[in-house]
């Protein structure tokens, strides 16, 4: 059963967004899990690629609930990141780039877009709730991350 469709919420996009980006993270963190030689790296982004990945099966979902298809939202950064991840250069050298690539970003940002969303009353309650726990787990991977980046950069 999918809810009653009256309008196309204005939000659709903001959870279309949402969704491609976390089914390309899930992609990237695996490929890199996948090339990384520093076996605690390797498991703290096994960890959270799986988030990601769940977290767009979850979101797709969603959308789905609400009457509606995804709508893949492309990235411009999208394939070198992929390319770069993936790749044999040090992990020294794809933190750098990642963080060079993420100041980058247009703003406002994903995440500046979602944390408005939670606060915001046309948002259905329960897409407000699937935001609220989606920005507590992506602020908790957001800090494995950083942790695991932070020893790459003492130890090498
Ligand atoms: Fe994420």
């Amino acid at each position: 059963m999918t809810q009653t469709k009256t309008r196309k919420p204005t939000y659709l996009d903001l959870l279309n967004t949402i969704c491609s980006q976390e089914g390309r993270a899930g992609v990237f963190l695996k490929a890199w899990a996948g090339k990384t030689p520093d076996p605690a790296l390797k498991e703290c982004l096994s960890f959270v690629a799986a988030r990601e990945d769940s977290h767009y099966h979850i979101f797709k979902r969603r959308i789905q609930e609400l009457g509606y298809q995804l709508e893949e939202v492309g990235d411009p950064m999208a394939a070198e990141r992929l390319a770069v991840t993936g790749s044999g250069v040090s992990d020294a050298e794809k933190i750098r780039w990642l963080k060079e690539a993420g100041a980058k970003q247009p703003k406002p940002t994903v995440g500046d877009r979602y944390a408005a969303a939670i606060d915001d009353e046309s948002v259905d309650p329960l897409t407000r709730s699937l935001l609220r726990w989606f920005a507590d787990v992506e602020a908790d991977s957001r800090g494995l991350i950083m942790e695991a980046y932070a020893r790459v950069r003492t130890s090498g």
